[in-house]
């Protein structure tokens, strides 16, 4: 008898782009079998009706806070509503960071994150801080919920690596400590030389630990904030290419056409991912602007066309840089497909696969911790809806999240029952094959 038999699904061939009906059976954490649904179906602990639901890979977060996670308000909110005062803001909050105040908000927000079909999180965590409070609450909520969701910690300097008293030395303790990736914040560092200098120390530090390196980079809307070249150019040199990202380059949306060509070739070349955060940098970005006003966003089109791979990021879950966020990343591709105008047929659908494969590929995940195949990994969600343009149209929510072969989090559709003049009451109900129901 296997664990569990998900029944009457439709998986899409990873190669072929086919999609079939099947019946999922999963044993041992592993999907043991991709079968055509059986009119009599073998004996399973648990069976899960899909009634032709896709099952497809979970979502994956590239970019988010969780140290920072539901601290909105908390000294005080960000009125302004710029990145600076969000920092001034998280200064002030710093102090009163304890453990258990760390972990129970981390995890509240992985729960949120769970309930929305993520399975795997990339998390900064500050490390200017000479505690390390946060960084050693997060390196225990890594391993606390390491049964239902994968967790990258990232080293990040949110004040600095060398414009900050000890930056370096606190870096290089969290990668003792056991972070996953090393970051970077070079355009708020004091000077051009030190954003250079610190962009080589994280590289370096990462190379020698066997780490991945994820900096913020040239996080302002100022044309002469030019750091992801240098990251681009040390990533290629030290060959951790694929193993190096570019955060948010907003700089790149204020860029003259000519650097922005160079700049294309060279991170393509280099081989490192994106990661852009459309909700919150539309909200952060064009804020000392009059009008025309920017959209603050990085070149998410022309990066794609160039064979950049880019993914959308969550980034900030009600904390002092956004005051909203349901930790769902359905939500920020749905954001996304407006603010860089991913938004013919095939564009939403490359949205859908920036915050699932393409957010897979910028954490490193391999094909025995992604999937949904034969031998694969059993964590996968249900979504009742036809492919990714539907899901993100609708913003369907999984039916069914299962985590290492176990279920772990059910939302059944929602009914609406329409009062319609001079018509029976019917129930609206949004089927699986795109619109509304009745
Ligand atoms: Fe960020």
């Amino acid at each position: 008898m296997i664990d569990l038999l998900v029944r009457d699904v439709r998986v899409r061939d990873e190669e072929t782009g086919e999609v079939s009906a099947a019946d999922l059976h999963v044993d041992g954490g592993r999907i043991v079998g991709v079968t055509p649904v059986a009119d009599d179906p073998v004996e399973a602990g648990q069976v899960v009706e899909g009634g032709g639901a896709w099952a497809t890979p979970s979502y994956v977060e590239p970019h988010v806070h969780l140290d920072a996670a539901l601290t909105a308000g908390q000294p005080r909110w960000n009125r302004s509503g710029t990145l600076w005062e969000g920092i001034a803001c998280w200064s002030e909050r710093k102090p009163m960071l304890t453990r258990e105040d760390v972990i129970e908000r981390a995890e509240r927000t992985l729960r949120w994150y769970a309930a929305n079909g993520t399975l795997h999180v990339r998390s900064h965590v500050d490390v200017t801080d000479p505690s390390l409070v946060a960084l050693d609450a997060l390196l225990e909520v890594r391993d606390r919920v390491r049964d239902v969701i994968g967790l990258q910690l990232v080293a990040f300097p949110q004040e600095g690596i060398c414009s900050f008293s000890g930056g370096e030395e606190l870096l290089a303790e969290a990668a003792r400590r056991g972070v996953d990736v090393i970051g970077a914040i070079p355009h708020f560092e004091d000077t051009r030389e030190d954003g250079v200098r610190s962009v080589e120390y994280a590289v370096e530090l990462a190379d020698r630990h066997g780490l991945r390196v994820d900096a913020h980079c040239d996080e302002i809307d100022d044309e002469q904030s030019r750091f992801v070249e240098v990251l681009a150019t040390r990533a290629a040199r030290s060959g951790l290419r694929e193993r190096v990202t570019a955060s948010h380059t907003t700089a790149m949306g204020s860029y003259n056409p000519a650097y922005a060509h160079k700049l294309h070739r060279i991170i393509a070349r280099s081989g490192i991912n994106m990661v852009s955060n459309p909700m919150v940098s539309l909200h952060l970005q064009g804020r000392f602007d009059d009008y025309p006003k920017r959209r603050g966003i990085t070149q998410v089109k022309e990066l794609l066309a160039a064979g950049v791979n880019v993914a959308f990021g969550h980034d900030d879950v009600m904390d002092p840089w956004y005051p909203l966020g349901t930790a769902n990343p359905l939500q920020v591709a749905h954001v996304g497909t407006h603010a860089t105008q991913l938004l013919s047929r095939d564009e939403i659908e490359e949205t859908f696969r920036m915050v699932t494969s393409r957010a897979a590929a910028v954490l490193g995940l391999g094909a025995d911790e992604y999937g949904v195949r034969a031998g694969g990994p059993a964590s996968f969600i249900l979504l009742p809806a036809t492919d990714g343009y539907d899901a993100v149209r609708r913003q369907v929510r999984p039916t069914h999240v299962v985590a290492h072969g176990r279920v772990v989090a059910t939302t059944p559709p929602p009914v609406t029952t329409l009062m319609w003049p001079d018509r029976e009451p019917s129930e609206v109900t949004f089927s699986p094959t795109g619109g509304p129901g009745a």
